[in-house]
Order: C-alpha cells, then structure tokens, then sequence
C-alpha cells in the first residue's frame, strides 16, 4: 500500500484542486496519511497571495528534505500558484523536489510520480496552458470529496483583471470558464452521489462564460447556469463565489433572486472605502458604486447577507484613508469580513510602482481594529437572531462538541445545536438561543424526515428578511 501525504495552502480553489489530485491518487490505490514520515509522495499545493503562505511552504519543504535524508526513496511535489510563480528558485533552492506542477497541469501528477519512480527524472510542468490530456477538471472522482453532502465545483479559472496587489492573474492566467454543459454533468454527478449543495468557484464568476461567446459580450451566462443547475432534482442549495463589485449588473442580481435554490449569500470584496485608494488598487469602482452593487443585492435577492475581503495597510494608506474602510464596513453591516495586511507581491502593478510604506506595526494595528469593527457588528446583527427559526442543513457532529451537531444556514452561518450522527445530511429548523460573532446556537425544532415534505423558506437575519414564510409544512 503506497501512502500520500497531502497538505493544501491558500483558497477554496486550491481546496477542490487538492480534492481533485487526491482523488487520482485514490482511485490508483493510494492511501492518505497525515504522517510525512509514513508517505511515499509528500505533495504541496501551494498559494502566493501573500508571502507568509509562501514562507511556510519552503519551511514545510526543510522538513520534507530531511526525511528524504534518510529516506531517499520519498518523492516531493510542489503544485499550484507557487510552483507556477517560482518554478526555477524552486529548482534551485529545493533541489530535492522531484515534482514542480502549476495551476493548469495538475492532474498529472499520479502519470508523472509513475514516470519518477521508473527512473524518468525530475517532472517540471509549467504550461500556462493545460496539456489537452490533462485538463483541470476532467472526471472527477466525486467519492474523493471531504463532505457528504456539500461540494465545490469550478467554474472558471484565472482572472481578467489587473488589481494593482494582486498576484493571481500572474500565477492562474487569464479566465478559462468551463462549458455549462460539462459544469451540470458534474454536478448531476456529485449530487447523485449525496451531494445536496453545491458551491460553484471563480475568482470571478461574473464573467463566467464569456470567453466561450467571445463574438457576444453574454453578461448573464453565469445566470443560465445557475437556472440549469437549480433542475437538478435532489440538488437543493446553491452558492457561489466570488461576486465582484466590477461586472456586476442589477439584472443578474435580479436573476439571483429568481432562482430558489440560489442562497442568499454573496461574497463582494471591497477591499477598500476610500475612492483614490480603491483607484491605486485598481479596484475600477468607488466607493458609492460598491453601495449601489450592495443596494441591487439587498433589493433583488430576499434575506441576503454579504461578505466581504478588505487589505489593509496598502501603499500609502493614510489615517484618512483607514477611516473610510472602517466608515464602510459600519454602514454596510457585513456578515462577516476577511482582513488582510497588505503583502507586496513580485511582479504586481503595485510592487512595480508603489512603496509598501505602511508600517508593519501599523498594518497589524489597522488589522485588529477593523477586525473588532467588524465583531462588533456582527455581534449587534446576531444578538437579533436570538428567538428566529433558521433552516440549516446538518453537516455532522460538531468539531468541539460531540453532543452537537453543526450545519449551516441559508445565509452560511455557522449553526451548533444538540444532536447526533444520524442527522447528519438533513435539514433541520432551530431556534436560536444564544449568538457569537461567528456562529450561532440554537435549539432543534424541526428535523427533516420526521415531517412528511419539507418546504421551509425562512431566511436568516439579512436587509430585506421580512420575506419568508417560517412555517413548516408537515
Ligand atoms: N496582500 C494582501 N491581501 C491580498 N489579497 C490579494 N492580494 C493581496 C495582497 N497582495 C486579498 C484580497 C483578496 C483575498 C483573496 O486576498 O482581499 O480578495
Ligand atoms: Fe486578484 Fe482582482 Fe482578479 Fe480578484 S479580481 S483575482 S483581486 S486581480
């Protein structure tokens, strides 16, 4: 029995990428092991959005080398944005690594360890293309996922726009969309095998689509493919992310909230709220127009809740400026936030053009203080849920509790209540009876199956949460 050891960096699509990999080395007969010093192949998909993801890559890479010190037979692959970003310093400061795999030539990598151990040397697949036989998504195995009954599923690759901080267009390339019909068989797929919801990644999905119309500038292919998921019969939830404020028209938000099994909960980075430093970000939007794109949301998509990722510290952010990012993060009332300090990253817009003059102590004060702004809302938001009935599907027993479960609700709140294994998979109704900033606690009121048919549509605690029937149907 061969043994993989697998450790995954950086995004939800690295998570699935590290899925799909897995997967082939299962279906080949591997094992996964969370012991380095057990495995045959330790292998690192890796992420470059700021250095720190870096850095521990090439700490975990020491540890890898010095078991392949004394275990010589051990292969070392590196996969993902930084094996794209850093091929050659790889090579050379890591020269232990037997495997180098970017972001579009992945799926090899069970072909390439084959063609390693038959003596064939050192496998560097770098392509900013995928090679025809080898492409991204190709025949999953579905039975490989992490979760029962929840799943990602990408729909494009790469990125089209240029924001001035950002390494991702550099290490994915530009936007590859999947074709709808390739993107439903899969999901047919996972849903015929548990899966009740599914959440479609882009980096932007905006655009989904139109680089296979590219002759008609289609804005709403994301939105055909959302009404032709939501036919899958057994499919119940659908999400997706991300949702940038750019490429976003009020008709698609209209379309959004047309669907049913579309949840209401978008992920629309803002990254600022301040308009020149959103225009040194090159975020091409200001602050009003985020407002606008949030205003559609909340007019069109009932009970929605929104997300958001905010980098603090940028290049010549003054005082002002900060102020403007907490300011907008007060008024919007964010579910949840993800900050950032600010990384300069090599050949960036910004690391070519712009000073990373912000103090790293100040970066990390800017950090915490937009964090507790954001708690504080959150908190305030929550405590309103105290007494709502939500609906949640289960996930499983709880990580810190074995007399819980956890799932989560409509809106992707995290949901603890008392129960068992069993209920794993279902639905349930709770009625929330205590809040945090990040989850909440509730108690069961209802559980799927022991009412004949399950019609609940009772949104969380979102801007326009006065829709929604509570009422279970029995
Ligand atoms: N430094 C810090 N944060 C970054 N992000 C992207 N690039 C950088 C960077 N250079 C953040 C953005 C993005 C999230 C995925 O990571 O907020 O939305
Ligand atoms: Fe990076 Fe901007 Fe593209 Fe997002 S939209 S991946 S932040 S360049």
């Amino acid at each position: 029995m061969k043994r993989v050891y697998f450790t995954s960096f950086g995004c939800q699509m690295n998570v699935l990428d590290s899925e799909l990999v897995l997967g082939d080395f299962k279906r080949t007969g591997y094992q996964q092991t969370d012991d380095m010093r057990l495995a045959d192949i330790v292998l690192i998909n890796t992420c470059s959005i700021r250095e720190l993801a870096e850095e521990k890559v090439w700490s975990l890479l020491g540890r890898a080398r010095l078991i392949k010190q004394e275990r010589p037979a051990l292969k070392i692959g590196v996969m993902g944005c930084m094996a794209q970003r850093v091929k050659e310093e790889l090579i050379r400061r890591a020269p232990h690594v037997d495997l180098v795999l970017g972001t579009s030539n992945f799926r090899s990598a069970v072909q390439d360890l084959e063609d390693i151990e038959s003596g064939g040397g050192r496998v560097v697949r770098v392509a900013k293309r995928p090679d025809p036989e080898f492409l991204p998504d190709a025949d999953r195995n579905v039975a490989a996922r992490p979760d029962a009954f929840r799943a990602f599923v990408t729909i494009v690759r790469g990125c089209n726009h240029s924001c001035s901080y950002c390494i991702v267009p550099h290490t994915r390339g530009g936007e590859v969309s999947r074709p709808q019909a390739e993107v439903w068989a899969e999901v047919e797929r996972l849903v015929a095998d548990g899966v009740r919801e599914v959440t479609f990644l882009g980096q932007n999905i905006n655009t989904y689509g139109q680089d296979l119309h590219p002759q008609r500038l289609h804005t709403g292919a994301i939105c055909d493919l959302l009404e032709a998921a939501s036919g899958i019969e057994g499919l119940d939830r659908i999400r997706f992310l991300t949702s940038n404020p750019f490429d976003m028209t009020e008709d698609m938000m209209r379309r959004f909230g047309s669907i049913p099994k579309v949840m209401p909960w978008l992920h629309i980075p803002a990254q600022a709220g301040n308009d020149a430093l959103l225009a040194r970000m090159q975020r091409t939007y200001t602050v009003d127009e985020y407002r606008t794109v949030v205003g559609w949301a909340r007019k069109h998509i009932p009970g929605v809740e929104i997300t958001s990722d905010f980098i603090v510290g940028f290049s010549g952010e003054t005082e002002e400026e900060f102020e403007g990012t907490k300011a907008l993060v007060r008024e919007i009332g964010f579910m949840q936030t993800y900050v950032f300090k600010y990384s300069l990253r090599p050949m960036t817009i910004s690391a070519r053009r712009m000073p990373d003059d912000v103090p790293e102590d100040v970066k990390k004060s800017r950090n915490v203080e937009l964090l507790a702004v954001q708690d504080e809302a959150a908190l305030t938001r929550n405590r309103g849920l105290v007494g709502r009935r939500l609906e949640i599907l289960i996930e499983g027993i709880s990580k810190s509790d074995d007399r819980r479960v956890t799932g989560r609700d409509m809106n992707n709140r995290l949901v603890h209540c008392e129960g068992d294994a069993a209920m794993a998979g279902r639905m349930a109704i709770v009625e929330i009876t205590d809040v945090a900033a990040h989850s909440l606690i509730g108690k069961r009121v209802a559980l799927e199956s022991e009412v004949g048919s399950w019609s609940y549509r009772g949104y969380g605690g979102g801007a326009a949460s006065a829709c929604g029937a509570e009422t279970v149907s029995a």
